[in-house]
C-alpha cells in the first residue's frame, strides 16, 4: 500500500515558469536541504547517469529544451565516463524531427559519446523511436534487444523497454512479452536495480511542467501490473527513468522510484540548462543516489542484503 503522508511543505514550490528542487517522497521520509557528507570511497560501484538530453531539438514551447548545449555536454559526459564502472543513458538521446533528421541526430549524437571505453548502456526513449524502426535502433546501439540485463559487482541490472502506443500522446506501458521477461529477469538471489525510460511510480505530475495535465503522456500505463512483478520478486531496491523531465522520489511499498532531470531542461528564472548528471553508487549494504547540476538531489538508503529490509533518507 502506498502511504500517503506526504511531506511537501518541507519544499519549495514549483513554478511553472521557474527552476526550483523537485524531490518528495510519499512515505514520511525526513527531507531535508542541505547535502550531507558522503564518503564516496566507501561506495564499490559507481555508475554515471544521464537523461533527456534531446539532441537535435529547437525551442520549445512551454518549458524549455536548452538542446543547444546538449553536444557539449554529451562530450563531457562521455570523457568523464572512465571514472565510473559504466554508464547508462536513460532515453531521448535525441528530438524526434522527421526520420531523416532523427537518423543524423542520433548518429552525431553517439559520435559525441565515443570518447572512451567505459561501457555506456542505452535505452530507447519515445523520441529516439518516433522515426527510426526498433530493428535499426537496436543496430545503431549495439544491442542485442530493447529489455536485457546483466550483473555486476554483486548487483543484477535490468533494462525494461517501453512501448510507444500512441504516437500523439506519447503514452506507453511494458508489453506482456516485455513483462514476461521481467520476471524471469528477476529471478536472481541479487539485489535488482531497474532502469526505464518512463515513470513506474504514481508520480504526482500536477507541479510537473511538461505533464502536468496530460498524466498518461507520462507514467506506463499498466504501471500498477509493473511494480506488482517488482514487488513479488522481493529483489528490487530501486527504479531509476527519464523522462519526466525534473527529480523525484517516489516509494512504493518499500521500492524506491527515482527520477532524474533532463541534462538540458530549461531551469531557474533564466531558463538555463539543468545540466543534470546522474551517479549512482552501490556498496555491500547502502545505495546513493546524486543528481549533479543546477537541479540537484540526493538520495541514500541502507538494506539488508538477503531481506532487502531497509533505512533510508534523502535530502533534496
Ligand atoms: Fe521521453
Amino acid at each position: 500500500m502506498l502511504a500517503m503522508l506526504k511531506i511537501r511543505h518541507a519544499l519549495p514550490a514549483q513554478s511553472r515558469r521557474g527552476f526550483r528542487n523537485k524531490a518528495w517522497i510519499t512515505d514520511g521520509t525526513m527531507c531535508e536541504k542541505k547535502m550531507p557528507n558522503l564518503k564516496v570511497s566507501s561506495f564499490d560501484i559507481r555508475i554515471a547517469l544521464i537523461a533527456d538530453t534531446h539532441f537535435g531539438a529547437v525551442k520549445e514551447g512551454r518549458g524549455r529544451k536548452c538542446s543547444e548545449y546538449a553536444a557539449q555536454y554529451l562530450k563531457n559526459f562521455s570523457r568523464n565516463l572512465k571514472s565510473a564502472d559504466f554508464g547508462v543513458q536513460l532515453g531521448d538521446l535525441i528530438q524526434d524531427a522527421g526520420p531523416e533528421r532523427a537518423r543524423r541526430n542520433l548518429l552525431q549524437a553517439l559520435a559525441l559519446l565515443d570518447q572512451n571505453d567505459t561501457p555506456l548502456y542505452h535505452l530507447l526513449g519515445n523520441h529516439d523511436s518516433r522515426h527510426i524502426p526498433p530493428m535499426e535502433l537496436r543496430q545503431l546501439l549495439g544491442l542485442e534487444r530493447l529489455s536485457y540485463h546483466f550483473d555486476h559487482g554483486g548487483f543484477r541490472f535490468i533494462f525494461l523497454h517501453n512501448t510507444v502506443v500512441d504516437l500523439v500522446s506519447h503514452s506507453a506501458c511494458v508489453s506482456r512479452k516485455d513483462l514476461n521477461w521481467l520476471k524471469s529477469a528477476l529471478t536472481t538471489p541479487l539485489p535488482c536495480i531497474v532502469f526505464s525510460h518512463y515513470p513506474l511510480a504514481d508520480q504526482d505530475l500536477s507541479e510537473n511542467r511538461w505533464f502536468c495535465d496530460r498524466p498518461n503522456s507520462c507514467l506506463l500505463s499498466n504501471r500498477k501490473k509493473i511494480r506488482e512483478v517488482l514487488e513479488n520478486s522481493g529483489r528490487v531496491l530501486a527504479a531509476i527513468n527519464g523522462h519526466a523531465h525534473w527529480n523525484n522520489i517516489t516509494v512504493h511499498r518499500g521500492i524506491s522510484y527515482l527520477s532524474i532531470q533532463s541534462a538540458v531542461e530549461g531551469v531557474g528564472e533564466e531558463l538555463l540548462p539543468a545540466n543534470a548528471r546522474g551517479e549512482l553508487l552501490l556498496a555491500e549494504n547502502e545505495m546513493c543516489l546524486r543528481v549533479f547540476g543546477r537541479d540537484p538531489m540526493l538520495f541514500s538508503k541502507k538494506f539488508l542484503r538477503d531481506s532487502l529490509v531497509f533505512d533510508f533518507h534523502t535530502t533534496c
